[in-house]
């Protein structure tokens, strides 16, 4: 009788289990219809935030980066890439598209330099930079006499002043230093050079999505937008100068300017939200922002993951009778964890046998249990990955190029970066595939996205080249 019993709340437990999975299955669905309309909201938003400052949860906001990289820029430039867990320095001597040498150091961040004081984080900032500006040898010497230049990559919401100017608006992903909002970021990091004794001048500030578009754009003049899905996800593209309202300034010659979409705030009805997406939310350090980021990019789509388990566990005694305390702990299953198990090839699911009990001390699950753990993964990251597409082809259609204008033969390509895209495969060919059934496999053929790997560095140290001081450029 008593085996029977066990057997008995076993299946119940299991049933209840299933029907959680299954419930958070059917809220997460993204049929094609679905997407279009993410799309099509994607595109309304387009145009509202381009219409009036505060028109739109999307900034969409001016880069002042009015013409891409040719090709024709030389000279050694610096570049600093700050806005994820990591940031970078680099030296680029550039002498034509085959010419390109990089040199660069990564550094992580102190995580108690992402919640502290403006101050402590450019002084360590310029600190490091100093250090590797020391390490420069003889082919990458910057002729003596003249001053350093500095593209500046910094990836959170900036109101630009110009090219070389502009004030943080807000945080994201997990950076929360409050005295330094509102502050110009160029003037911040220049006081902080200052104070270490580095003589070099901020040339061009640009969030990592025009500075992929940018670099991007050097090496294939088809590339029109760029879209990073990293730790966060954001995208930008170039659009036609008159199609954006509230721009009072000078249009340029060019007649086109990159606009930073900053699309991790958008949000719609459309949006296949969780009660999981809702609590994650709630607990953040942005609560009500950045809600498309939140259920797509890499800081988070673990966390996702980690609290639909959690509920699983006290409500379905899914680990046992006693909730895991690792598994209560909020961000402690990060995304390359999951991606791991979401790969497991192994027969047995020996991946996901090993990441539960490294990181949240979890032994004994059967196959079974590993199963569901898997499919959880899937879950979640084709939710993200397939509205991830629906934001591109939203850009496409703004931009007319989601048809086929069979008679132009017009190619357009989606410049791409980020850990995400470039390390989770089965997240980067969930949406590849939805591009296509999105788009038709006759548009598709002329859509392509494609890795740029560190282009938002390289674009920044180019657009630092095109905007220096020793450039002498008549305005006409
Ligand atoms: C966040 C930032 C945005 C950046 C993106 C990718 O969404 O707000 O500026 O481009 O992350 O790094």
């Amino acid at each position: 009788v008593l085996v029977v019993r066990h057997r008995m709340q076993n299946s119940g437990k299991w049933a209840k289990t299933m029907d959680i999975l299954r419930d958070f299955e059917d809220k997460c669905a993204t049929p094609i219809g679905k997407l279009r309309q993410v799309a099509d909201a994607m595109t309304v938003e387009m145009h509202a935030g381009l219409a009036s400052d505060g028109g739109s949860k999307l900034k969409m906001l001016i880069s002042y980066v009015d013409n891409l990289p040719t090709g024709d820029e030389t000279g050694i430039f610096y570049a600093l890439d700050l806005g994820g867990t990591n940031f970078r320095v680099l030296r680029v001597k550039l002498g034509g598209v085959e010419n390109v040498k990089k040199e660069f150091q990564e550094v992580s961040i102190p995580p108690n330099l992402m919640i502290g004081k403006s101050e402590e984080l450019f002084d360590f900032i310029a600190g490091e930079l100093a250090k590797f500006v020391a390490t420069e040898d003889e082919d990458m010497q910057i002729p003596p006499g003249t001053q350093r230049e500095l593209g500046f990559t910094f990836s959170f919401p900036v109101k630009q002043s110009s090219i070389a100017g502009g004030t943080l608006v807000r945080w994201t992903k997990g950076f929360n230093i409050e005295d330094a909002v509102g502050l110009d970021v160029v003037e911040e990091l220049t006081k902080a050079m200052e104070r270490v004794g580095l003589d070099m001048r901020v040339s061009a500030l640009v969030n990592d999505t025009v500075g992929t578009l940018a670099g991007g754009r050097y090496s294939n003049t088809n590339v029109i937008a760029a879209v990073i899905l990293g730790t966060g996800t954001n995208a930008a593209y170039v659009e036609r100068a008159n199609a954006i309202p509230k721009w009072q300034g000078l249009h340029p010659k060019s007649g086109e300017m990159v606009i930073n979409m900053e699309w991790g705030n958008f949000r719609s009805s459309h949006l296949p939200l969780t009660e999981f997406d809702e609590s994650l939310d709630n607990d953040s350090l942005n609560p009500g922002e950045q809600v498309y980021e939140k259920m797509i990019s890499g800081m988070y789509l673990g966390e996702v993951v980690r609290r639909v388990l959690l509920k699983m566990a006290e409500e379905a005694e899914f680990f046992g009778d006693t909730v895991p305390t690792k598994l209560q702990k909020p961000f402690i299953l990060r995304t390359p964890d999951m991606s791991a198990m979401h790969h497991d090839s192994t027969p047995d699911l020996k991946v996901v046998a090993t990441k539960l009990k490294d990181i949240l001390e979890i032994s004994n699950t059967s196959l079974k249990m590993r199963k569901v753990i898997v499919e959880l993964c899937e879950i979640v990251a084709t939710r993200g990955a397939r509205l991830s597409a629906a934001g591109i082809l939203g850009i496409l259609k703004k931009t007319g190029r989601d048809v086929t204008k069979q008679e132009e033969n017009q190619t357009s390509v989606i410049a791409m970066d980020g850990g995400l895209f470039e390390h989770y495969t089965k997240f980067r060919n969930v949406m590849q595939d939805t591009m296509s059934e999105l788009l038709g496999e006759e548009t598709c053929k002329n859509i392509i996205v494609e890795l740029s790997n560190d282009g938002s560095g390289l674009g920044a140290a180019l657009l630092a080249a095109s905007h220096s001081q020793y450039l002498e450029y008549i305005e006409s």
